[in-house]
């Protein structure tokens, strides 16, 4: 309640009639702030322990209401944040009448810790798991479900997870920012594949509401940055913040563009130099961190339309949020960041396992290997050794490769080697591309290997992954 006063009083503030109701405007400012952190209910400092309660939320998108899931009722759920070391436990109680699990997206985790359904269950409805594991690395994940995906991250199940590394330095600031478009997820597109659960005749059906009737859909590829749709974020000039970016999208590319992109980290952390790209893709399932040295000019986030059908598109570029800068110091001087300078590992020219992706644009069917999940053939490596993945693109819409329990380090792209090493865990393959990837295989496990379009992974383009001891 105090939360949204505050909203109200500071959208009234921005529009300068104090005295007229915030009820109604059709679609008043919006004011952003990072996600509310998740309480950590352990006294260690070493450990931090949360509580996340997965449960049906009905959530305002704009002026539509939306029925859906969210954890601990909000949306995104709470950022859990912890430091490279530290033991995090996650209770997580199913309050939903389906199965779900959690995912660690990009965190390298135990094969038991991982939520995934092959070979280990589901949380059923009523039931609290606690998953626990050590952090091993720094960097911005996230977290969802990884049973009925499509359906569950679209509903609104997602939240960051930040891992700090002691050496790294604190800016004035800090702000997460997870993107999400809504009404991607359609119940009658659902193939079935794996796990989408039967509905109970009668019962609310999360994944129909406004958003995903036509008639009532205003926009259905619309955005959100943290659950609101073209928020101001306001800040101080002279101050510096650390950004975090997490595209949670089913199926929707992000094109970033602002005044000057300084781009700091990416899925695996601290890049080994800044890189001051003019565009950002961040791909389903993506993260980059930037930096925003802040003078005294507002400037917008801007995505340009991209499409997964062949990347730049047609359409209007649109403001996704606005940094509204108030007082006129100069920016400050640039942080000291721990660059390691490395650089890109030479390609060995051996291949050990191809991923060939393909399938049909227009339907529901995709392919890694010419195979559909479940029914797979399992790629083995020995625990401790090296391999390189080559990725083929044969289809006609471009695939976010993204694969469990591993970072790998980009070879090349299209036959280029990235200007500096590139740690990464989720990664875009254009149409007609050939993506080669270096693996340490450090991980026992089965690992899901997959495209993060959410209706391309539902629609069969996973495999396992085996790392065996
Ligand atoms: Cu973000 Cu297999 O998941
Ligand atoms: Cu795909």
């Amino acid at each position: 309640m105090k939360r949204n006063a505050a909203l109200v009083m500071l959208a009234c503030l921005g529009c300068g009639e104090a005295n007229e109701p915030v009820a109604a405007r059709a679609s008043p400012p919006r004011v952003l702030s990072s996600p509310a952190e998740a309480v950590d209910l352990d006294a260690d400092p070493l450990v931090v322990h949360v509580r996340l309660r997965a449960a049906p939320a009905l959530h305002r998108i704009g002026d539509s209401e939306y029925p859906g899931f969210a954890y601990n009722g909000q949306l995104p759920g709470p950022t859990i944040r912890a430091r490279v070391g530290d033991t995090l436990v996650v209770e997580l109680e199913n309050a939903l009448e389906f199965d779900t699990t959690l995912h660690w997206h990009g965190l390298s985790v135990p094969y038991a810790m991982d939520g995934v359904t092959w070979q280990t269950g589901a949380v059923k409805p009523g039931e609290t798991f606690t998953y626990s594991f050590e952090v091993t690395a720094a960097g911005t994940f996230w977290y969802h479900p990884h049973f009925d995906s499509e359906r569950q991250v679209d509903l609104g199940l997602y939240g960051a997870l930040i891992v700090e590394a002691p050496t790294e330095p604190t800016l004035d600031d800090e702000l997460v920012l997870i993107f999400d478009s809504w009404g991607e997820f359609r119940a009658e597109s659902g193939s079935g594949g794996h796990g989408t659960p039967g509905t109970r005749p009668g019962a609310l059906e999360p994944g129909l509401g406004p958003l995903h009737t036509n008639e009532h859909t205003p926009d259905p590829g619309r955005w959100t940055v943290n659950g609101l749709v073209s928020p101001a974020f306001p800040s101080r000039s002279g101050t510096s913040l650390r950004v975090r970016l997490i595209n949670a999208s089913n199926d929707d590319y992000l094109d970033l563009h602002w005044s000057q992109i300084r781009q700091i980290a990416s899925d695996q952390g601290l890049l080994p130099a800044l890189q001051t790209p003019e565009r950002l893709l961040l791909a389903p399932g993506d993260r980059a961190e930037v930096e925003w040295l802040l003078g005294g000019d507002d400037f917008g986030i801007h995505a340009e339309p991209y499409s997964m059908h062949g990347g730049v598109a047609l359409g209007e570029s649109h403001e996704l949020l606005r940094v509204e800068t108030e007082g006129s110091r100069a920016a400050p001087p640039a942080p000291e960041w721990p660059f390691s300078g490395a650089a890109a590992s030479s390609d060995p020219g051996s291949t050990d396992i191809v991923y060939v992706f393909t399938g049909d644009a227009g339907g529901s069917d995709w392919r890694i290997n010419g195979e559909r999940y479940p029914d797979v053939t399992i790629e083995e490596l020995d625990l401790g050794s090296t391999a390189v993945l080559e990725l083929r693109n044969a289809s006609a819409t471009e695939h976010p490769f993204h694969l469990h329990g591993h970072a790998f380090e980009v070879l090349a792209v299209g036959g280029v080697a990235p200007a500096v090493r590139m740690l990464e865990d989720t990664i875009n393959v254009r149409i007609g591309e050939v993506v080669r990837l270096r693996l340490h295989a450090d991980n026992v496990g089965d690992w899901m290997a997959h495209c993060h379009l959410l209706s391309h992974a539902e629609g069969g383009m996973m495999t396992v992954l085996r790392v065996r001891p």
